[in-house]
């Protein structure tokens, strides 16, 4: 038997993006931790997340390390590579932000040129730039996978804060000394600058 065209009717999509988000009691957003190796980025990160989690709202995770061992695994850490990765990162941001989420990142992205690529992507308010601070001699104390040692021997080239750039963020929604506070106290300021902004409705 032979359907015919006109026995279908075109359903345009009824729920939008604001309506999926609405329904965890969220506006999407993507929130974008960038900050030094070792800045406390991925510690945040997680951080927020299970905070996000446990009050009942959806949220995905992205996160530098991660993402370079599978989506980016072919992509390098010279300003190219870099470039890429972040273009990449921002468009998988928008995906989910479209899916009503909010996608919190945790990547280096050192250059002012590609966070701004990613702001461009994004609706207004959406993209919450989060300068995750530490002063450079904290993050190689601290050194939880050596590399500052090895960038310091010269076994690592291009190394961020040692032999490649750190562009510090000139208009982040929020800056996080994390050498100064707790990670409870970072995530507080999350919490109510994301409740302010009426991206956390409840
Ligand atoms: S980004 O610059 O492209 O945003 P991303 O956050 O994805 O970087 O990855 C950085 C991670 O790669 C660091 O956390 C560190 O573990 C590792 N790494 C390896 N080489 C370098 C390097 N030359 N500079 C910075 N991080 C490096």
């Amino acid at each position: 038997m032979t359907q015919q065209k006109d026995t279908f009717t075109w359903h345009n999509t009824v729920l939008t993006a604001e309506q999926r988000a609405e329904a965890k009691g969220q506006r999407p957003a993507v929130i974008w931790f960038t900050g030094l190796s070792a800045s406390g980025k991925s510690t945040l990160a997680n951080a927020l997340e299970h905070a996000l989690f446990e009050r009942g709202h959806h949220t995905f995770l992205l996160d530098g390390d991660n993402v370079r061992h599978g989506l980016n695994k072919d992509l390098d850490l010279s300003p190219e590579g870099r470039q890429e990765n972040i273009r990449r990162i921002g468009e998988v941001a928008k995906l989910f932000a479209d899916a009503g989420l909010i996608v919190v990142t945790a990547f280096i992205s050192p250059y002012r040129s590609d966070r701004r690529m990613v702001r461009e992507l994004l609706k207004p308010g959406e993209f919450v730039e989060v300068h995750v601070h530490a002063p450079l001699e904290v993050c190689e104390k601290r050194d939880p996978k050596g590399l500052y040692a090895k960038a310091r021997a010269g076994e690592i080239k291009g190394f961020t804060g040692i032999d490649a750039p750190y562009e510090v963020p000139e208009h982040a929604e929020l800056v996080i000394d994390t050498s100064k506070n707790d990670v409870a106290t970072c995530i507080q300021t999350l919490l109510d600058y994301l409740r302010e902004k009426n991206i956390l409705l409840r």
